[in-house]
């Protein structure tokens, strides 16, 4: 939307930029960075707490300063969404593609962050190839998989979910229909975590499925599978459940007792896929009570929710997560802050914002210039920004923001225009035209500050 000062003459003009034009960028700066008290963060909070706190990312996302910053600051654990899944590593038989998945792991590895492998055997998203063999060539097709993409991330993965949704809905606690059941029969996902443990004795092997939250058949089939497993000592070290929680499948309240139950068979248990549908204070106390399920249960040994915002949540329409699209911190992430026993959600240490001027276009008789406000290394919710201008010079046009001005018309103060929270080191602009009215002055960019 733009928004014409007072006394905003009709048309304007507006030609490219051919050269500086005389014109000098002015940059704003105040505040101090603020440095972030270790349990201001989800995952210095969980770290305290003896877990992870981790995060499902996308690849394509990375590029995103916003979303790496947030990713970076907060989480301590990293799960690919769809990069390891058998269609992304072998959509073609023997042949290996790790390029995407690589690069959440490199990201990961630097930045010290535990990885979840995700996911070995799978009946969804696989390749149609693989429901095409016979079972003597599916048998060595999933052992070749899971061989081949441990091998590659040998010694850099926490824990792999070996097989995923094995289980049918409902109250059957019968195995669900796919390739490998239906041609190899119950014995596939101990074979698989069997092939798994002698590729990578390392990494923790994990059998993950959803609807398993509470006490019910499909739960009470994963569980007496695991509790057989022990038995006969079938590699296997945790269990995860997913989590994926809305109105219709809400935190059960046996939570906490189901993931107990499990734990007592001697296996870690995590959660691993985390988000509740919902908004504000509701979904806030939903989200408290999982994390306080977790750490209720001393094998539980760290959280993961799946995604950082929402607004690109595989249920983004249920703004599941803990980040609003705008990457600000929603009620729900101050809960689970201060359930895992942190402080300063919402914006904890210093709020700090920088502004940075660029020209933008000019023209005879006029020039648009740009702000960049970029919160410092904390979170912000609002910002406001002066620009002064130099008589006889007006202010004829703003976009991005939402401009209010002193008595001369020389000093405009601008604020967001909506909403202003901006994660650490995120930015946003405004822009706006000058009318130079013989003046060709840069405007003056006053400080940044941050709320
Ligand atoms: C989802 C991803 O989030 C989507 O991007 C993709 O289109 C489908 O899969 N259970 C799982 C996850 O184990 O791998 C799924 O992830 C969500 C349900």
């Amino acid at each position: 939307m733009i928004h014409r000062s007072p006394g905003s003459p009709g048309m304007l003009r507006r030609a490219l930029l051919t050269g500086t034009a005389g014109l000098l960028a002015a940059a704003g700066l105040a505040g101090a960075a603020g440095t972030a008290d270790a349990a201001s963060t989800l995952g210095a909070s969980a770290a305290a707490k003896g877990r992870y706190f981790g995060t499902a990312v996308a690849a394509g996302h990375l590029g995103e300063s916003a979303y790496a910053g947030t990713l970076d600051t907060e989480f301590t654990a990293v799960t690919p969404e769809n990069e390891m899944k058998w269609d992304a590593v072998e959509a073609t038989r023997n042949s290996f593609t790790f390029s995407a998945a690589d690069q959440i792991v490199t990201h990961a590895r630097g930045k010290g962050m535990k990885v979840r492998g995700h996911t070995l055997v799978w009946y969804s998203q696989l390749p149609g190839w693989v429901g095409g063999l016979s079972a003597t060539d599916l048998r060595t097709a999933m052992n070749n998989h899971i061989t081949q993409v441990m091998t590659h991330y040998k010694g850099g993965i926490y824990a792999w979910d070996v097989v995923n949704e094995a289980f049918q809905d409902g109250g059957s606690g019968a195995r669900r229909s796919s390739p490998f059941q239906d041609k190899l029969g119950d014995g596939y996902i101990e074979e698989a975590f069997r092939t798994a443990r002698s590729v990578d004795p390392n990494a923790k092997l994990c059998y993950n499925d959803y609807n398993t939250d509470g006490q019910n058949a499909k739960s009470n089939a994963v569980y007496a599978m695991v509790k057989d497993f022990k038995q006969r000592g079938v590699p296997i070290d945790c269990v995860g459940f997913q989590s994926h929680f809305n109105s219709a499948s809400p935190v059960p309240s046996d939570y906490r007792a189901n993931l107990q139950r499990f734990a007592d068979l001697g296996v870690d248990v995590q959660i691993t896929e985390l988000d509740i549908e919902g908004s504000g204070s509701a979904q806030a106390t939903s989200y408290t009570n999982v994390v306080n399920a977790c750490l209720a249960v001393s094998r539980c040994t760290g959280l993961t929710v799946w995604g950082i915002t929402d607004k690109y949540s595989w249920r983004s329409s249920g703004t599941p997560l803990l980040f609003d699209g705008n990457y600000g911190k929603k009620p729900a992430y101050t809960a689970v802050l201060t359930a895992l026993g942190g402080s300063g959600g919402g914006g904890g240490g210093t709020a700090s914002c920088a502004a940075t001027y660029s020209l933008t276009q000019s023209w005879n008789g006029g020039f648009n210039g740009q702000v960049t406000v970029r919160a410092g290394s904390t979170a912000i919710t609002t910002w406001t920004v002066t620009v002064t201008v130099t008589p006889p010079q007006k202010v004829s046009a703003t976009w991005n923001g939402s401009p209010s001005w002193d008595g001369t018309g020389n000093v405009m103060t601008m604020k967001p225009n909506g909403n202003g929270s901006l994660a650490a080191g995120a930015s946003t602009s405004f822009g706006f035209t000058v009318q130079t009215n013989g003046n060709t002055a840069a405007p003056v960019v006053g400080g940044c500050t941050a709320g």
